[in-house]
């Protein structure tokens, strides 16, 4: 069994983006700026937005944040992205979720100019990304593929089960492990929590992308041999084992489950990691003007 790390990864694709930084300020060229708005105090996305904002640092990014009590009005959150829309100082800015219920995601996540979508929500990113097209991906798919071709495992004709079908991550992650290249052209399968005979399903699975948001959903008499096996959950179960009185625990029962197979990401350390990055990567293709 070979444990899948995500932070050491992570941290050389930092180390990667950061070079190229360098190297263009060095050539005169534009600093990528990443914006990220935070609506309220959530203490999950508190943590995530200030994880985003550090990182823009830690490679040489300019970042902004912008801060609003979680009782802005609709109107006024549009009049934010309308005014990011246009900032030709900004390459890319995120609307970090979940937002206040009075406030449509749909409608925010539309109002976002796709030339500068890095999370890669906006129905035209999703629409290119499933049609294979070059767009911004989303973090968390981005992230899982990046992490299947730096270990250089096969995928080609394998069997991927995804658990869980939400658009950030069971839905794209579908699509891009069907696609007609490397890494992808799996046969896919997407369970759900409708799904009936799930054990046996993923006992025919050569790839396992968990991702239903269950604590330790995935046991060890659901996964065959030599399986590689993604984790994507991040739930906070209460711990008082930790400072901060939780633990971050995953969809997979880890000690049952990675004796039986090949390659297999923890939680904290997988895939975690990777999404800060992915969202990196799209800034600094927006910085670049690649994609649009
Ligand atoms: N909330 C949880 N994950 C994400 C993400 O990747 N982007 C944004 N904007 N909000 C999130």
């Amino acid at each position: 069994m070979q444990l899948i790390d995500g932070k050491l990864i992570a941290a050389q694709i930092k180390q990667e983006i950061a070079e190229e930084v360098t190297q263009i300020k060095t050539d005169g060229g534009k600093t990528p700026h990443l914006a990220a708005v935070l609506v309220g105090h959530d203490g999950g996305s508190e943590t995530y937005v200030a994880a985003k904002v550090q990182a823009c640092e830690d490679v040489g990014f300019k970042s902004t944040l912008i801060r609003y009590e979680d009782n802005i009005t609709e109107q006024e959150l549009l009049a934010c992205v309308e005014k990011l829309n246009n900032d030709t100082d900004i390459d890319g800015f995120i609307v970090q979720l979940p937002l206040p219920e009075h406030i449509s995601e749909d409608k925010i996540i539309e109002a976002i100019d796709y030339r500068k979508d890095v999370d890669g929500f906006h129905p035209v990113n999703v629409g290119r990304m499933s049609l294979g097209l070059p767009c911004f991906l989303s973090a968390t798919p981005s992230g899982i593929l990046e992490l299947l071709k730096r270990y250089e495992i096969e995928t080609k004709g394998k069997h991927c089960v995804i658990l869980g079908r939400s658009n950030i991550v069971g839905k794209p992650a579908a699509l891009l492990m069907l696609q007609k290249r490397y890494p992808g052209d799996c046969t896919v399968t997407v369970c759900h929590s409708r799904t009936k005979n799930i054990k046996e399903i993923c006992l025919q699975a050569d790839i396992i992308i968990a991702a239903l948001g269950v604590p330790e959903f995935l046991r060890g008499d659901m996964v065959k041999e030599g399986a590689i096996v993604i984790d994507v959950g991040t739930t906070r179960v209460p711990s008082n084992k930790t400072k901060s009185g939780f633990k971050l625990t995953g969809d997979v029962a880890f000690d049952e489950v990675a004796p039986k197979c090949s390659y297999i990401t923890p939680v904290p350390g997988g895939v975690g990691p990777m999404t800060i990055v992915s969202l990196l990567k799209n800034t600094l293709l927006a910085g670049k003007k690649t994609i649009f």
